[in-house]
């Protein structure tokens, strides 16, 4: 049979949620055999409408359209039976990671169909496993746990399991978010090569840019719970332009550097090891009013460097002192008390409590200003998370909202208001844009120099090189848990971040 087309889409779907219209009136279609970006500000309903063509969002009203007829998709396994498979970004949630790469690749036939089999024919699994890794061209060892693997391996697993189903639609919920540059290549490929040979359809979704122009053929812009415009996209598509659908205005995506005044070196780190070698001999500081930068590549050291700062992880070397006085962090308990505050990476992980309110989370880092008698005073805690959903544009019914209820990038901005609530002296902040959209990205960065105008040290960990030379004054490269280089942000580049951060210990020689 000849590449048949075969199209999926909606006509007037909608979605209501408590207080939160998330999709109106949504028409949307793609056809196998392209790559589609889904694209639009956080809490936009890319994820919603993802949800109801997967299934799993059953209350929607409108339909759901198969190669132009309506179907009936309320569960994951009528969209399953059109051939439609979906990749959540927690990549942790879907996968058993005691199970062996095998075993959750073929996760349907292991779990679902035991039905009446006694015995698992584990040689026949590992060798279909085997096959389908193949298809993706990827060469993971089927044999290995699953816990064992990398944040990118284990979604090639899911992608494989995905595909080892009828899979015509292939739905990936920012699959590159955690990724490396190298890891996101990887997915390209393999992402480049279902659509080539076999004919599927990739929907994708990103808050990156650049990425979309590469890779997709065409896309989609959301907002506001309806689709603002779909087409192809050409060499002459720019930046710009999906930018400006998404957020419905013109919108400069630079940042300028705030100015502020620099003053005497305030935090110091000397000689910091952290007990499993995962930072070794780390010395910085950091001025007050200071941003200062740390750079380098996923798995560089950055995480780790800030988690023994904050008394996460053990450190057995070094010292740490704030203005002049030595710390003494054994845990984040001690590093909140002693004035440090850290914005996790993970966020759903360690950052935010999903069951509870807005207003709880941003004020779950101070609760002392908010108590009295060991009450929790209710409004000023309300008027505390008001403030920061107005600054940092969360877009909630209220703040007596639960978090697990927001988009997966509002409940990032909750994590940074929670942090930004605290107060410190030293905010260190991890990634703290990672699927956050470009207009809150920018509202994060002000605060953060408003933070650093207040005269406090502000720690920033990126793997965007872009970020750092936007937003800091100076920075420590990074590189297996190490500093590499001390650079000037106004005198440095992209290349020489770059030079330092895969490692090389030669000074930088600008190319030219
Ligand atoms: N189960 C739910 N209950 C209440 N509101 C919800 C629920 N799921 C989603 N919403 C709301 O629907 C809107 C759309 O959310 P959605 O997750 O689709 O956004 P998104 O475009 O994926 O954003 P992001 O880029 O942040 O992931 C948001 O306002 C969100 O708060
Ligand atoms: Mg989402």
């Amino acid at each position: 049979m000849e590449n048949q087309k075969i199209t999926l889409g909606t006509r007037k779907v909608s979605i209501e949620f408590p207080g939160v219209k998330a999709l109106s009136d949504c028409d949307f279609e793609i056809s196998t055999g392209t790559i589609h970006a889904v694209m639009g500000a956080n809490g936009a309903g890319k994820s919603t409408l993802m949800k109801v063509l997967a299934g799993s969002n059953p209350g929607y009203t409108g339909e759901v359209l198969y190669n132009g007829e309506p179907v009936e998709v309320r569960t994951p396994m009528a969209a399953k039976n059109l051939g439609v498979q979906i990749v959540y970004q927690e990549v942790d949630m879907a996968l058993v990671p005691s199970l062996s790469v095998a075993e959750n690749v073929m996760f349907n036939d292991t779990v679902m169909n035991v039905k009446g089999k006694l015995f698992m024919n584990y040689t026949k699994l590992r060798r279909e496993a085997r096959e389908v890794l193949k298809r993706l061209n990827v060469d993971i060892d089927v044999r290995r746990p699953c816990a064992s693997l990398s944040l990118a391996q284990k979604q090639m697993v899911l992608i494989a399991r995905a595909i080892q189903n009828t899979c015509n639609f292939l739905i990936l919920d920012e699959p590159t978010a955690p990724l490396s540059d190298t890891e996101t290549e990887e997915l390209f490929q393999v992402v480049r090569h279902l659509r080539e040979t076999e004919n599927i359809a990739i929907i994708f979704i990103t808050h990156r840019i650049q990425e979309v122009l590469r890779i997709c053929d065409s896309y989609t812009v959301m907002r506001n719970g309806e689709i603002v415009d779909t087409t192809p996209i050409t060499p002459a598509t720019t930046s710009k332009e999906i930018v400006d659908k998404m957020l419905g205005r013109s919108f400069d995506e630079s940042f300028p550097k705030e100015v502020c005044d620099i003053g005497e070196k305030s935090f110091v780190v000397e000689h910091l090891t952290e007990r499993e070698g995962r930072v070794k001999d780390v010395s910085l500081y950091v001025r007050k009013g200071e941003i200062v930068g740390l750079a380098g590549l996923v798995g560089g050291g950055k995480t780790e460097l800030c988690k023994t700062l904050f008394g996460a992880f053990k450190k057995s070397g070094g010292t740490i002192t704030l203005n002049g006085n030595e710390l003494k962090i054994g845990n984040p308990s001690d590093a909140v008390k002693q004035g440090l505050s850290l914005v996790p990476e993970e966020r759903r992980k360690e950052g935010v409590l999903v069951a509870e309110t807005v207003t709880f989370n941003c004020a779950a880092a101070c609760l002392s200003k908010f108590c009295r008698l060991s009450f929790v005073n209710d409004r000023k805690a309300a008027q505390n998370a008001e403030q920061f959903v107005k600054d940092l544009s969360i877009k909630t019914p209220s703040v007596r909202q639960r978090v697990a209820n927001l988009s997966g990038g509002n409940q990032q901005k909750v994590v940074v208001a929670k942090w930004l609530a605290a107060d410190a002296d030293v905010y260190i902040f991890d990634e703290p844009t990672k699927g956050v959209d470009v207009g809150a990205k920018q509202e994060i960065f002000h605060l953060i120099n408003e933070i650093a105008k207040a005269g406090n040290c502000v720690i920033y960990a990126t793997c965007e090189n872009s970020e750092l030379l936007s937003i800091t004054d100076r920075m420590y490269v990074m590189f297996d848990g190490q500093v590499m280089a001390e650079l000037e942000t106004a005198k440095t580049s992209e290349d020489e971040i770059m030079h330092y951060a895969t490692g090389a210990t030669t000074p930088f020689v600008a190319a030219g």
